[in-house]
């Protein structure tokens, strides 16, 4: 098993103050940024000028989580501004295998997301052209919604096979991520949390983050 990392989400952030909301959560592992086109989720965020801008704002690694359609055309953009991950939605692309290995080629790891109601075992055997999976906890779209717990069985068997894979992958959690349900998805086989409302609306996101990782570790195998 892999070590925990947390990943704050700036969606739950004061969107006119990024650069003091990143500051505030030094102790996490990477920025959680969240792409959204009001199209493929009900919302709208922002695009590649102002994660342009996190990018020149901040040393730290960014999580760049795209909630957009066409992702083929538009991921490998975010790629080449130096993100350290880049997550597409499978059901935003049309040829996964090649988007991933063109993030990959261009510097970034690949990651692919999949919505609640999304079925891995399709993808089981695409799992070693991924870095990452992002298994959504709750509808994209949206900070502050409820954990999905009919998520935690496709987390048991995504991590199943990522260990019969034997590459180290990474499995990302996102959404509903907070004190009491940490536990169950880090039990259950998750070891990257993306937290928004969880961290931001924390008197002190660097306590909550640091809380979050102990309940994480504590839990998992
Ligand atoms: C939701 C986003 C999440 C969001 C999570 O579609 O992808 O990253 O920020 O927010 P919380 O942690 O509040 O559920
Ligand atoms: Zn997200």
């Amino acid at each position: 098993m892999t070590g925990i990392h947390i990943h704050p989400s700036i969606l739950s952030a004061d969107f006119a103050r990024l650069a003091d909301e990143i500051a505030r959560v030094q102790n996490s592992d990477a920025i959680h940024v969240d792409v959204m086109d009001n199209h493929f989720v009900p919302n709208l965020t922002m695009g590649t000028p102002v994660v342009q801008a996190i990018r020149a704002a901040t040393d730290k690694p960014l999580d760049i989580h795209l909630m957009i359609e066409d992702a083929d055309r538009w991921a490998p953009d975010y790629a080449d501004l130096g993100a350290e991950s880049v997550t597409f939605h499978v059901e935003a692309s049309k040829a996964p295998i090649r988007l991933a290995r063109e993030l990959r080629a261009r510097g970034t790891k690949a990651s692919m997301a999949l919505k609640p109601a999304t079925p891995i075992e399709p993808y089981m055997d695409m799992l070693t052209e991924l870095d990452m999976i992002l298994l959504m906890t709750v509808e994209p779209g949206f900070g502050g919604q409820s954990f999905l717990d009919v998520v935690l069985p496709k987390i048991r068997r995504a991590r199943q096979a990522i260990e019969d894979a034997g590459v180290p992958i990474a499995l990302q959690v996102d959404g509903g991520v907070a004190p009491d349900t940490i536990e169950r998805a880090a039990e259950a086989g998750a070891d990257v949390f993306v937290a928004g409302s969880a961290v931001y609306s924390a008197d002190d996101p660097a306590k909550a983050i640091d809380e979050l990782r102990t309940l994480a570790r504590n839990a998992q195998h």
